[in-house]
């Protein structure tokens, strides 16, 4: 990382353009990619600034908790790392310079089924929660023995991906070219190439279904998140199966272009979940007030995807953590501007 990081990088849009700079072409159109005319992946962002602020003045905030509870436990804020595959191509070190970013800011990180680092040396370098993203294979024990020995390695809860039956139309990343290099080493695919990522072809994955998912649920006591809900009624079928929490994701907008926004997607399912459960949501989080639009519209917490791989692509666990620390100081700002002092001030009354 450049010695001139802080004045380099000043707000997460900072890192795609040197990111794209320094990446070979192909694995950065893997990353931006959004499927089809990208519509959904423009709204993503799009849909944030729609929404304005209602100011507030005059209010104690000289003092600022950004602090959460999260499944019985305390997280300084509400930002989290998301999923996100082969962090390899982008950093000799991938998801382990990730996870140290990430401890360093504080923030949870998700390690994937499609990571190129073992999840012992995340949580080694990590003193902020690791958790473990299934992505589920086709034979079934497989899946069962990766949720259930998650436990002993460290993670602090496992997240399902359920939004994924088949890979979206990426059409920028197909036409770049992109291929998984054969050296990638990916510790937690059974076979990659058989069992799940076909990467250029519409062929169907390997998915679980709400069966599949029970069972999942009666394997492990960790916390179990399903990612990738946009509709009321799975978060209802989701809590009736036990689920600790969903993730309001669109998959970055990579799987089906003209799904809505995932901020335009979250009152209604907050409404119906109606605080049984937390939701997380990502999907275009880049700016402090999109941190505190997602809290006020009814999401516990965030995730934020492309800008963090960015940020290890330009500059390794200090550009991750930097990358983290501009959101969450953004969102610090937010919070004081519009009169909030904490989290749980932060209601559908910030919302004009
Ligand atoms: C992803 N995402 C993802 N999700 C998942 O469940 N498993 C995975 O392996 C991946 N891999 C992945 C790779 C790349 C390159 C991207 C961009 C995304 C989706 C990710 O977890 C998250 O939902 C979105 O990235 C959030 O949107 P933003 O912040 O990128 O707009």
């Amino acid at each position: 990382m450049p010695h001139d990081i802080e004045t380099r990088f000043l707000c997460l849009a900072d890192f795609e353009p040197a990111a794209r700079e320094l990446l070979p072409h192909a694995v950065y159109e893997f990353i931006a990619a959004g499927a089809g005319e990208e519509i959904t992946k423009r709204d993503n962002e799009a849909a944030f600034d729609r929404i304005r602020l209602r100011q507030r003045v005059l209010r104690d905030v000289t003092r600022l908790d950004t602090g959460i509870t999260l499944f019985g436990q305390s997280l300084p804020h509400p930002i989290m790392l998301a999923p996100i595959a082969y962090q390899r191509l982008v950093h000799p070190e991938g998801e382990v310079a990730a996870a140290r970013g990430a401890g360093v800011a504080e923030a949870v990180f998700t390690l994937g089924t499609t990571a190129t680092a073992a999840i012992e040396d995340c949580v080694a370098v990590s003193r902020s929660p690791v958790w473990f993203l299934l992505y589920w294979q086709s034979d079934r024990g497989f899946n069962g023995e990766l949720v259930t020995r998650m436990a002993a390695l460290g993670a602090k809860a496992i997240s399902v991906t359920v939004d994924m039956p088949t890979p979206g139309d990426r059409r920028r990343q197909f036409r770049a070219g992109f291929k998984i290099p054969d050296s990638l080493a990916t510790p937690y695919f059974k076979d990659r190439n058989t069992g799940l990522l076909k990467v250029g072809t519409a062929q169907r994955r390997a998915m679980p279904t709400w069966a599949d998912i029970a069972w999942l649920r009666s394997l492990t006591t960790l916390p179990l998140i399903l990612k990738g809900i946009l509709d009321p009624d799975d978060a209802e079928q989701a809590i009736g199966i036990g689920a600790d929490a969903i993730a309001v994701s669109n998959h970055g907008s990579r799987n089906l272009d003209t799904l809505p926004a995932t901020i335009d997607a979250l009152p209604a399912i907050a409404e119906r979940v109606a605080g049984r459960i937390p939701i997380i949501l990502d999907g275009g989080v880049r700016r402090g007030t999109d941190v505190l639009k997602a809290i006020a519209l009814g999401a516990s917490a965030v995730m934020i995807g492309r800008p963090y791989v960015y940020a290890l692509a330009t500059g390794g666990a200090e550009g991750v953590a930097h990358c983290i620390t501009l959101l969450r100081r953004d969102f610090e700002v937010a919070m004081a501007l519009t009169g909030r002092a904490r989290v749980g001030e932060i209601d559908q009354s910030v919302i004009w």
